[in-house]
């Protein structure tokens, strides 16, 4: 909000200008209302800087510009009106509510309605469940919300389970529906299965994840094998590989911890031609993949943007550089997503962060030089023997942004294990999975390079002993 606004003959007006305006009794303020009444860029800026109202407050100017024809003048009005404690008012609230042309201003109108907590407005509220626009639906239901355990309200609200719209659906089911928890023996939130503490199983995670309890990880970063891309990664189908992908994922939300989160790099891959006489494909693997994660209940967070130097991804701009022929322009790709995902949860993400002691919390603060945007500029890293591994600092970044310590991250694709390592350097715990015996045994290779895969703390185990360690 800005401090400052103008009148309409160019003066300043200040927020301080209107408290003092308000305080000396509202005859002034009328003035200053009328002297402006066709600018509606300063009755916006009056109406937002009114702050508290006082009871004694003369509102009749206000009511004038519930009929104003710019809808952001009607929009503040019905706002200011809503913090009169007073329901003289009410009518012209109903007839906004129900008739104004913007949707915006009949929100508004519901929301005041609302906020005046009376029992006698449950008929209109409950009329207004019937609206066309969900956003209005919803004010209305936190207006009757105020009233829950009143079997009339109550038995309105819970007609809205099998709502069209989503958002609906979800405040009732959270209201009235809640999933009630089967004993399924689960450990507390924070604590870890010692079984899966700095293990890393060479075997397909397929058939590792089926031994893994229910809510046993607290985060999950990985990045998976690139459908026909590289060696590793070859599939009868693409939709064989998403399918693949499906069931990987499905087991992961099952052994991810309530609220809590599923990171996965991707990006659209190209699949290069036969010959000249064909065209390569190019598959939009993050945008398939989204739907399925949905489908099967993770929710969408948000979506990071691994942002990589021009110079260290490959060259395919350099035919059109030459003959700029418009249709044949082929951008370097520079990027690569980190859709961020969080399994479903009636709680909020302050229930998770409630589950630590203070002693965790503070030692878990993510300290200054933070990244503040989606977009992540990080190098891309390259090495010998595996040809797609993390670079280190994107790793720091997911681990420090989404888990505490003491945590249990997991990557059903463990590679070389970077993501391991740096967890543990982190203070969390890791558990990894890698099919291919080569990689395994690469990882390995770091225990002597430095401690953090050190023998007495990683245990480096086939399917058949982590099989046996489960007690
Ligand atoms: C993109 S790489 C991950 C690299 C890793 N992020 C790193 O930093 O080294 C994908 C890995 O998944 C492994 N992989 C492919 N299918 C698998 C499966 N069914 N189970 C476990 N690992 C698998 C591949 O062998 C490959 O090492």
């Amino acid at each position: 909000m800005e401090n400052i606004g103008f009148t309409s003959d160019g003066c300043l007006i200040s927020k301080e200008y209107i408290k003092e305006l308000k305080q000396n009794g509202n005859g002034d303020l009328t003035a200053l209302v009328n002297q402006n009444y066709t600018n509606s860029n300063s009755l916006v800026f009056i109406l937002e800087n009114l702050g508290y109202i006082p009871a004694s407050f003369d509102s009749r100017w206000i009511i004038d510009l519930l009929s104003y024809k710019n809808e952001n003048v009607r929009f503040w009005a019905v706002k200011t009106i809503g913090k009169l404690e007073t329901d003289e008012y009410l009518d012209r609230l109903y007839k906004i509510a129900s008739e104004d042309e913007s949707t915006k201003v009949r929100r508004e109108a519901v929301s005041a309605v609302g906020r005046m907590r009376e029992k006698g407005n449950i008929p209109f509220l409950k009329k207004t469940l019937l609206d066309s626009d969900p956003k209005i639906v919803c004010q209305a239901i936190r207006g009757l919300l105020i009233f829950k355990g009143d079997e009339v309200v109550d038995s309105a609200l819970k007609e809205l389970v099998d709502h069209e719209n989503e958002m609906v659906r979800s405040v009732i089911l959270k209201e009235y529906f809640p999933k009630t928890k089967i004993d399924k023996k689960t450990i507390h939130h924070t604590e870890i299965h010692q079984f899966l503490k700095n293990v890393i199983v060479n075997g397909d995670v397929r058939d590792v994840l089926k031994l893994i309890p229910e809510e046993s990880v607290h985060l999950t970063f990985t990045s998976p094998p690139y459908y026909n891309a590289r060696d590793y990664s070859i599939y009868p189908s693409y939709e064989a590989y998403m399918k693949f992908l499906e069931e990987v994922f499905y087991e992961t939300y099952r052994v991810t911890k309530e609220g809590r989160f599923l990171i996965v790099n991707t990006s659209p891959i190209i699949v290069p031609r036969i010959s000249r006489s064909h065209s390569s494909k190019r598959y939009p693997i993050p945008f398939d993949l989204h739907y399925y994660l949905v489908k099967m209940g993770w929710e969408f967070i948000d979506d990071i943007v691994w942002e990589k130097p021009e110079y260290s991804v490959k060259n395919r701009i350099g035919g059109f550089q030459q003959h700029r022929k418009p249709l044949a322009y082929k951008p370097n790709s520079v990027t690569e997503y980190l859709m961020v995902y969080r399994k479903q949860t009636d709680k909020l993400i302050d229930w998770n962060i409630h589950q630590y002691n203070d002693e965790i919390v503070n030692a878990s603060k993510v300290a200054d030089g933070y990244e503040s945007t989606n977009v992540w500029k990080i190098c891309p890293k390259s090495d010998k023997i595996h040809s797609a591994i993390f670079p280190v600092d994107l790793c720091r970044r997911v681990v420090e942004y989404y888990s505490y310590k003491g945590d249990l991250v997991f990557d059903p694709f463990g590679g070389s294990g970077t993501l391991g390592r740096t967890a543990k350097s982190l203070g969390r715990h890791f558990f990894l999975t890698e099919k291919e015996t080569k990689y395994f045994e690469y990882m390995k290779t770091f225990q002597s390079k430095d401690n953090l895969f050190d023998n007495d703390v990683t245990k480096f185990l086939t399917l058949e002993q982590f099989k046996n360690s489960i007690l």
